[in-house]
């Protein structure tokens, strides 16, 4: 007979807390968190992410606990923690050990862990599983065993969600294999993929996430290429995209902790065993300039406008690193600020997602609330939040002071609409 498992998620973040609300909402399960803060707001129905709404977080049976002892109530684990890199670049794993750490003093005989963070192929077997072995006393293979399982979550997308993604399953021998992909395709109505290997699945993800940083990239390069010539690049791509098979990417910051921060983990590993990636990295070095690229850019508009440089007042619309989402984590609009700043410019700085305190512990910046903006000398759209896409071009004006600029690095506003109203644009 099948054994009805129950289910751990350690780490409740972006990630975990939609996994182990889908869980919840068919069995008891253990949500785990090492932030006392996060396990209080999730007691008293809050989820600050925005992922999920306070009626899910009701219907989901879910002991949110900070307790080890109360982990070991279950007998397969989640573990969904950061995977990041360090100001060299370089894969951070500490979270991940400490996970591993917490979760062998839970281990039992039979148990299965299964890793869902982003890690690079042979992070679950090479390194996770000594200390799970070493803080358990017990054997993998023997005693528990482990798998890996991806996630495609996308923050802030309400259409493509946990339970509708089809998920990558793995486990280190075929009966684990089949305990996970039974245990996720009890909640995941788009089914499973069986991956061959952990491997397999360890690396499936991680060129999911390059593939789409170098497709970015490539229309970043294709915008600094055509700025130089005069070229619009959106409608550039607007005219390619007619054909079939053009490949719809826009030009952009990438920031956040998944796209901008995968790919290093790949050639982390890469280089570890003696090959030097040069298409993965180029793309990072590309991604990674832009910022600093549109604040250069934006200057240079802004003395064309004839705005003088020095103490001149520069508006920025949105903080996060993607729209519609309150996360603040290596968002590359602080690039822009930084080199405005650099430039002497007064930069004010708007999000309606942001939280203001986040924003002044991870950036020193002061978010100002929307009403209270001055006038300034540009405006740069940097984060094509829903309420700048649904502002019209006089609420636009009621921004900015005079011979209006916008810098509209996403392309949300009409070009001849703007022009008509007598405000420039530089768009990316
Ligand atoms: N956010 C995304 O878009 C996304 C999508 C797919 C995959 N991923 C991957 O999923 C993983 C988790 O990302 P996230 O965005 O959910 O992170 P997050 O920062 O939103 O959440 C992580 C949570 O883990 C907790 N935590 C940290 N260390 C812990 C520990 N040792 N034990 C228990 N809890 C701990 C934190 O307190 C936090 O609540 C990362 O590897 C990420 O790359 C993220």
């Amino acid at each position: 007979m099948k054994k009805e498992r129950i289910i751990s998620v350690v780490g409740l973040g972006y990630v975990g807390l939609p996994v182990a609300v889908a869980f919840g909402k068919v069995r008891r399960t253990i949500g785990f968190d090492i932030n006392p803060l996060r396990i209080a707001e999730l007691g008293n129905g809050h989820d600050r992410t925005g992922e999920v709404t306070t009626d899910d977080l009701k219907a989901a049976d879910i002991l949110f606990t900070e307790k080890i002892e109360e982990l070991a109530l279950a007998d397969f684990h989640i573990v969904a923690v950061p995977t990041p890199v360090d100001e060299a670049n370089q894969p951070d794993l500490a979270l991940m050990l400490k996970a591993s750490r917490t979760v062998g003093q839970a281990l039992k005989r039979g148990d299965i862990v299964v890793y869902e963070s982003t890690v690079y192929p042979g992070v679950t077997e090479d390194e996770c599983v000594p200390v799970l072995e070493q803080v358990s006393g017990l054997f993998c293979g023997k005693d528990f065993t482990v798998g890996y399982s991806p996630e495609r979550i996308n923050p802030g997308d309400k259409e493509h969600t946990f339970t509708k993604i089809k998920k990558v399953v793995s486990g280190q021998d075929y009966e684990t294999l089949e305990a996970v992909a039974g245990v996720y395709e009890s909640v995941v109505t788009a089914g499973v993929h069986r991956a061959a290997s952990i491997k397999v699945a360890e690396a499936a993800k991680v060129i999911e996430n390059t593939q789409r940083d170098l497709n970015i990239a490539l229309m970043n390069e294709l915008a600094l290429i055509f700025d130089r010539m005069g070229i619009d690049t959106n409608e550039v791509l607007e005219a390619a995209g007619t054909k079939w098979n053009f490949l719809k990417f826009k030009p952009g910051l990438v920031g956040g902790h998944c796209i901008g921060v995968d790919p290093y983990y790949l050639t982390h590993k890469a280089e570890k065993i003696g090959y030097i990636p040069q298409v993965i990295l180029a793309g990072r070095r590309i991604n990674d300039g832009m910022g600093r690229f549109i604040a250069q850019r934006t200057v240079k508009e802004m003395i064309h406008a004839g705005h003088g440089i020095l103490g001149a007042r520069v508006t920025v619309l949105g903080l996060t690193f993607k729209e519609n989402c309150p996360d603040l984590r290596n968002s590359k609009v602080i690039d822009i600020i930084r080199e405005l700043e650099d430039y002497g410019c007064v930069v004010q700085v708007t999000d309606p997602f942001a939280d203001p305190v986040e924003a002044l512990h991870e950036y020193g910046v002061t978010l100002c609330p929307y009403q209270e903006l001055q006038p300034a000398a540009a405006v740069v759209l940097a984060v094509s939040h829903q309420p700048y896409c649904d502002m019209n071009i006089e609420e636009l004006c009621g921004i900015m002071g005079e011979s209006p600029l916008l810098i509209d690095v996403k392309g949300v506003f009409d070009q001849s609409l703007l022009q008509k109203s007598g405000v420039r644009c530089w768009r990316l």
